[in-house]
């Protein structure tokens, strides 16, 4: 069979199950979808300060980057905004990557070696699960949240032991059991690397990401945060030790083989890190819509309790959740199904995203639009 026999025939059984991808571009619906959780992706005044500091810093090589960080790509630029990420993430080192994909990838195929375990939660993200493939190292899933499962699994692992986990869960919106699962690893000395790509600028007071927040950090070795969810721009950052950092540095291929950062892209840094700084209401906002939601939402067969912006409503089947997501998008709201693979066969589910900007009519019309659709 060729390769293009290959491509036709994968995609006829997408069809025929009716789980075929296409990309799509949907305009004038309310926004219970999109990862712009307190609204920085469209805050006009963050635009207008990023662009303040590119006029200000007035650099002269000002559009690209040039080069790789190890090559023309550093700059003093560079290396303040990650002072300034360690500062604020209250560690010793970041590194910058260019997404939170490439961050995943770069830590968890260079550190893991040939010989060590890498434990990870059955629910993390793609990219963490592909960056354990790159590695050579044992991977094996444990259950959700599952203490017994991880501890069973621990006592067998060999080498150093890495757990994987997310602050927040990406298409579950629960959150990781953090102190529970520090208290197993540190008696297996095992490494905790913690994925918070959906608990920065929204956990916390001022959005530093639960692990600050729940007052853990000296027992986590490794976080990563991304840039490209309430923060509302793009890329990530490695936070760690400063050893990890200068590791990485020199073997995390996704940080060294690919150029840069542009100064547009270190400067939306900077700029949206210090809104939020200022943006503790905004995130108060946010809890207020979160508690609106889950209260709303709590009675509805199939929903799981959740106390981030993400909320999911279980519905079994992609006919039916494909249906049930046309029908709330025909009453003005912007939700989307979410498929098999992106989750297991039987557990497809209508995924809420509620933000800071929503407003309590707004909240309510989309559980009235769900109670009617049901
Ligand atoms: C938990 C998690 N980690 C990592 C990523 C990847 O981050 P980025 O979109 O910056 O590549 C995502 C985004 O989809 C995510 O949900």
């Amino acid at each position: 069979m060729s390769y293009k026999d290959n491509i036709s025939k994968k995609l006829a059984a997408r069809k025929s199950e009716n789980a075929f991808r296409t990309l799509s571009v949907r305009e004038g619906l309310i926004d219970f979808f999109s990862n712009d959780y307190i609204g920085f992706a469209r805050n006009k005044e963050l635009q207008k300060e990023i662009h303040s500091k590119e006029l200000s810093y007035n650099l002269e090589v000002c559009n690209g980057s040039t080069g790789s960080r190890l090559l023309s790509g550093n700059s003093a630029l560079a290396e303040s905004v990650e002072q300034y990420l360690a500062q604020f993430f209250k560690v010793e080192s970041t590194l910058l990557f260019n997404s939170g994909y490439a961050a995943n990838l770069g830590v968890l195929s260079a550190l893991p070696q040939k010989g060590d375990t890498i434990l990870y939660d059955e629910l993390i993200h793609a990219s963490l699960k592909d960056g354990a493939r790159l590695s050579f190292a044992d991977r094996i899933s444990f259950r959700h949240n599952d203490l017994e499962d991880l501890e069973r699994k621990i006592k067998k692992s060999k080498g150093d032991i890495f757990v994987v986990l997310e602050s927040i869960y990406s298409m579950d919106g629960d959150q990781a059991l953090l102190k529970e699962i520090i208290g197993i690893s540190k008696k297996y000395n095992a490494c905790i690397i913690v994925d918070e790509a959906h608990s920065t600028g929204t956990s916390g007071a001022i959005g530093q990401g639960l692990v600050l927040a729940e007052n853990v950090a000296d027992d986590i070795d490794i976080r990563i945060h991304t840039f490209g969810k309430a923060m509302g721009i793009h890329g990530a950052c490695v936070a760690g030790s400063k050893e990890l950092i200068d590791y990485l540095i020199n073997f995390s291929r996704p940080f060294i083989y690919t150029t840069a950062f542009s100064p547009h892209s270190f400067l939306s840094v900077l700029a949206a890190f210090e809104k939020l700084e200022q943006s503790a209401s905004v995130i108060e906002a946010l809890n207020k819509n979160i508690q609106q939601l889950s209260a709303g939402l709590h009675s509805f067969e199939g929903y799981i309790a959740s106390t981030s912006p993400i909320h999911v409503l279980k519905v079994g089947g992609t006919d039916n959740v494909k249906q049930l997501a046309t029908a709330v998008q025909e009453s003005g709201f912007d939700v989307r199904p979410i498929l098999s693979p992106t989750v297991k066969k039987g557990e497809e589910r209508l995924r809420f995203c509620v933000h800071a900007f929503n407003t309590k009519t707004q909240i309510e019309e989309l559980l009235a639009a769900l109670k009617k659709n049901l």
